[in-house]
């Protein structure tokens, strides 16, 4: 199975009620399939469900910024939803629309193989912990799991809605940043092992 193949087994998708409450396609994820980082946001809004490609409304282009402010740029990462079709008036998934849609979520994750996958927002964070979260708790901290390390983060358009949130996901990038910049850096030299004792001079027999 490719993510093409993935892709278009998800193609006019009738699996979930979502597929009968007005969406106009499935937005399945866009970038780079053999991306390091991937980032994964909630659902698709009225522009990403038009376009049929995640975040290119305006949480999409505070995403860009931030992602730029990080060196970063879309090209680089692979960007997906928990749900691949819009809910209704932007409304939170639902958890019957969740748990059908999941598995793609899981086997994208599973085809791009990213070593850090940034969750946008409290959906994502719990949907891939399998358990509610505080996203304001845990926000910028790397969390180690089975076969990725995730790393929540707030959602663009929670900070769009509450301008006070601007900051602390700018925070939560620059912590992103950090992390990033840690994974990169060279180990540390190894500590030049002391050389054993010489042993004691042997005393000239002949
Ligand atoms: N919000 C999301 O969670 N996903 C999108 O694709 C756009 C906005």
């Amino acid at each position: 199975m490719t993510l093409i193949d993935l892709k278009d087994s998800l193609h006019n998708c009738q699996r979930c009620k979502l597929a009968k409450l007005g969406r106009t396609q499935v937005v399945f994820g866009v970038g780079n399939p053999q991306a390091a980082i991937m980032f994964v946001g909630e659902g698709p809004g009225f522009y990403e469900d038009k376009q049929g490609e995640p975040f290119v409304g305006a949480a999409g282009k505070l995403l860009n910024d931030l992602l730029k402010s990080i060196g970063l740029s879309r090209p680089d990462i692979y960007i997906a939803n928990v749900v691949k079709c819009r809910p209704p008036d932007n409304r939170d998934p639902e958890p019957d629309e969740v748990e059908t849609c999941k598995p793609f979520l899981l086997q994208q994750i599973e085809l791009i193989q990213p070593k850090l996958v940034c969750t946008l927002g409290k959906w994502a964070a719990q949907t891939l912990l399998n358990r509610p979260v505080s996203i304001m708790k845990m926000r910028g901290q790397a969390v180690r799991l089975d076969h990725f390390t995730l790393f929540p983060l707030l959602h663009p358009a929670a900070a769009l809605h509450q301008g006070n949130l601007r900051g602390s996901l700018e925070e939560d990038f620059k912590k992103l940043k950090a992390y990033l910049d840690h994974l990169d850096a060279p180990p540390p030299p190894t500590p030049a092992v002391p050389a054993p004792p010489a042993p004691p001079a042997q005393m000239n027999l002949f």
